[in-house]
Formats: structure tokens, sequence, C-alpha cells
């Protein structure tokens, strides 16, 4: 048991004190505290602003979206390192129908099934379904490293022949192709390209997602378009009918390709339908979605780190692969200390899925660093891990990317790591909500990492944002020289 879980234990020394902050008028509250999330602070300032306010990390406000798409967007916000892990315990809080905050997309956008992600873990699907996912990822562990390089090299030929061509190449379109391909080869043992699907599967993917997450995004368009957007993206939900022409094409080309994964899925008691629509999910939701802020959220971070960052970076990676006689194994990866420090560094400050939520099972009090608060049986509890893991009371300079944060010593502070909802000293399981990829995602971005200093000796990015994550544009891309 981690050293958070027993701080969820009482402290008499802490005083309780009420929750401060409020929820405003019936709907008028809401709609404030959305226009200001989305407008008129923007998301980090609308929590920063009310930390300061009321001095204090946990307190009382409403989460987008609200009226009409949420029926209750009241939660308590735990927003330092000592409160924010009570949502990881599922003795303390319930994930049902949470995945996506206080609103939940129709069932119409899934073939009918509420999917793993939607399931709490007292439900007795979610331990039938996430074994099932963990068990193929673990048939299909030794194939991750030579498809996953494969596809990164697809992917740089490109990226250089763009900056080469145009003198600039956009990482995340090509990213987009790159991650879908691998995602689909790993789990249906083809290459979509032989597939109906062709390179159309990140558009259909995308034009599936999108309505399921506009009521959390803006498209930054100019102010006097605010309301505008807000009224079509944040008040009621979109149809899903109108995107099921794509869902159902990507569904068919699952359908028919992924029969070993289904034949296993039947074979462990879970109806063939239920576990390709949860398939579907897992490809292009859990994973496909989140590859698409991954990926880009590291080379940004590691692009602004600059020149020193790389040199120490590419020295690390050639030396360790030549010592290996040239060979990318799981072995030379865990040798790479400051390369998976960079990964755990860039996963602390911008995790890519920052919002976690959960319902208090019972009453119980949630400490922060300086108080005690009760919090009732049934009021929904969120946390934002962007602020979480800036806590300046565990990390030392928290706004400052540190490439080597956790190498040595620095390792123990893993424990304040959430992106996969979940400790990064643990591993996820059936009883947990934790990333059932958490694994495969930590590798992935160490081999794009080794894969990219393989080739390059340095780079510069130009860094945008685009709706949910980070948008990279390589502006120079210089070949590997030497090690120097
Ligand atoms: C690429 C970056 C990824 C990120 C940032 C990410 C993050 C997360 C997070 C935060 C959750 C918990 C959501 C919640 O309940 O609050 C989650 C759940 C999940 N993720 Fe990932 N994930 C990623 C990739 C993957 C991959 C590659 C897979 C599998 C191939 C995967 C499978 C799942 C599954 C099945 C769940 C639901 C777990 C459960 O219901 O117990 N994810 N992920």
């Amino acid at each position: 048991m981690s050293a958070q879980k027993d701080d969820q234990k009482p402290q008499p020394q802490l005083h309780l004190r009420e929750i401060p902050g409020d929820y405003g008028l019936p709907l008028f509250g809401p709609i404030k505290d959305r226009l200001d999330f989305f407008y008129n602070q923007g998301r980090d300032n609308f929590f920063i602003s009310r930390i300061q306010k009321l001095q204090s990390t946990v307190f009382r406000t409403n989460m987008p979206p609200g009226p009409f798409i949420a029926s209750n967007p009241n939660v308590v916000a735990l927003l330092d390192a000592k409160s924010f892990p009570v949502l990881l315990d599922n003795s303390k809080v319930e994930k049902r129908d949470v995945f996506l905050g206080t609103y939940k997309p129709s069932t119409t956008f899934t073939g009918g099934y509420r999917v793993c992600s939607y399931l709490d873990p007292s439900e007795p699907d979610h331990a039938a379904l996430k074994y099932w996912f963990l068990s193929q990822l673990s048939v299909r562990k030794d194939r991750v490293i030579p498809l996953f390089r494969n596809h990164l090299a697809d992917l740089f030929l490109k990226l250089e022949d763009q900056v080469v061509k145009n003198g600039k190449a956009d990482f995340n379109d090509l990213n987009d192709q790159m991650s879908f391909n691998f995602i689909f080869e790993l789990f249906c043992d083809r290459h979509p390209s032989d597939t109906t699907l062709k390179t159309k599967g990140p558009k259909f993917v995308t034009l599936w997602l999108l309505p399921q997450l506009t009521p959390q995004i803006t498209f930054g368009l100019p102010k006097f378009l605010n309301l505008v957007e807000d009224f079509f993206l944040h008040t009621v939900p979109f149809p899903a009918l109108l995107v099921k022409p794509f869902y159902n094409k990507l569904y068919n080309v699952f359908w028919d390709s992924a029969s070993l994964a289904l034949d296993e899925a039947e074979r462990l008691g879970i109806a063939r339908d239920k576990a390709c629509h949860n398939l579907v999910f897992l490809v292009c939701f859990n994973a496909y979605g989140g590859m698409k802020v991954l990926f880009p959220a590291l080379l940004k971070w590691v692009g602004i780190a600059g020149q020193t960052l790389h040199r120490q970076l590419r020295n690390e990676i050639r030396t360790v692969v030549n010592e290996a006689g040239g060979k990318v194994t799981l072995s030379t990866l865990e040798k790479m200390t400051l390369t998976k420090s960079v990964v755990y560094e860039a996963l602390r400050i911008e995790p890519p899925v920052p919002f976690q939520y959960g319902k208090a099972k019972k009453d119980m009090i949630v400490h922060s660093h300086d108080a005690a608060f009760m919090i009732k049986e049934g009021e929904m509890m969120f946390g934002y891990q962007t602020i979480a893991e800036k806590d300046p009371k565990v990390f030392d300079n928290p706004d400052e990317f540190v490439g080597d944060r956790f190498v040595g010593e620095g390792e123990k502070l893993l424990t304040y790591v959430w992106w996969s909802n979940g400790w990064e000293t643990e591993s996820p399981t059936v009883e947990d909500k934790q990333c059932a990829g958490k694994d495969l995602v930590v590798l992935m971005n160490r081999i794009l990492l080794v894969e990219f200093f393989l080739r390059y000796d340095t780079f510069i990015i130009d860094v945008g944002t685009f709706l949910l994550g980070p948008k990279v544009t390589f502006k120079t891309l210089i070949k590997m020289l030497s090690i120097d």
C-alpha cells in the first residue's frame, strides 16, 4: 500500500474546515462557472484563481458542461497532492459512469453498451472485460517494440520529407495516422490499409470521438463568437445518430479483422458483439484518443527543453544501444535512466487525461496539506492532475520541466504521478480503474525518444494548442552526426 493511501487515515492535528466555495444560483451558477472555465479565465486560471480567493486547494465549484447536458455539475475539487489520491481509492469512490465527468454520452455511440471505461469495478462486466484487455496486451507484448519501431520509421520519413519540402511539418497530423495504424495493427493483426478503412481510420474515429468530447472542448474562436460556440458545444448533447455511419464502418472492420481477440473474448464468456464494441472503444477512444495527445506533449516538452537535454538524451540512448549491439529491447530501455525520467516528467507536467471524477461511497474526511474536510456520501469529487501534480509541497520547481527529476532518489517521487488514474508505482488490476495500457503507454514514449535520438541530434519546434492537447510543428530536424 502506498503512502498516499495511508494519508487518508484521520489526522487529528488538522482542523476540520467547512469546504469553501459555492455553486451559485441554480442554472446561473453553473453557466457562469462554465463561461469562466472556457472563456473568461481559461482552464488553469479557473482553478488557480479559486485556490487563491478561497485560500484552499479543496473547494466547491461547478464543472462544465452543466445545463443542459449534465444533470448535476456540482463537485468538490481536490487540487493538491494530499487530497487528490482519494480519487484513486475504489473503496472510497464510485466510478460508475464518471469516465468523462458529470455527463455521460448516450450508449448509442457504443452500440447500446456501457463499455468498460464507464463501469465501476463492482459491476461484474468490468472484471471480465478488463481481464480480457490485460490478457490481450500480455499476449501481444513481444510485438510492441518491433511493430512500433516500424510505424515510427514510417512517420520519421514523412516528417523529414515535409520539413525538407515545406520548411515545416505538422507532427499532429502524421502522429494521428501513425498512432491509428500501430494500435489497430497491434490488436487486429493487420494493417488498416489492408482493410476497407485504408487511410480513413483517424478521420472516422475523430468524427465519432468529437461529439462525445465537445462538452469539454473549445475551438478557441474569436471572443465575439464565445456565446455562440458555448450554445452549440456545451448546452445540448450532440445526437449520436449523426455519426453512427462512421462508427458502423469502424465496427465492421474490427468485426472482420480482430478474430483472434474476439475468439478469446467468447472463450471467456463475453458475447462477441459486446466484446467488439468494447474493443472499438479501447483502440479508438482509450488508446488512439490518448496517443493523439501523448506524443505531441512529450515532444513539446523535450523540444522546449532545448539542446542540452537533447545532447544528454542522444548520448545516453546511443551509448546504451551501442553496448547492446544495436538492439532495442525491454532491458536496453530499462538502462536509460534519463530517458525514463524524461518520459515520467512529461506525464507529470502535462498529463494527457488530466480530469478525474469519483462519487463518495460514504461520508469521509479528506485532507489537504492544511485542513480536513467532511465529504458526504454521494457528493462528486473532482481532481485536476495538472495542478495536483505541481504541488510545491511535493515537487521542487513544480512548474518547470526538469528532465532528470525522477533519476536516482527522485524515483521515489513517482508515487505522486497519476496520469494513468493510479499510482505510477502500481499496476492496473481488474479490481481498480487504473489505465489498462499503463505499461504500453510508458513503453511507447520511451521508444519514441529512442527512435528519435538514434536518428536526429536535435530539433526546433513551434508549439500551440489544439482542442485538448498541444500542437507541434517541426521547423528544423538535424540528422545524427556522431556521439559527442
Ligand atoms: C495513450 C495514452 C493513454 C492515456 C493518457 C490513458 C489514460 C487513461 C486514464 C486516465 C484512464 C482512467 C479514466 C478514468 O476512469 O478516470 C484510463 C482508463 C483506461 N485505459 Fe488508458 N490511457 C492511454 C492509453 C491506453 C491504451 C494504449 C490502452 C489499451 C490498449 C488503454 C486502456 C484503458 C482502459 C481499458 C481503461 C479503463 C480501465 C478500467 O475501466 O478499469 N489506455 N486510461
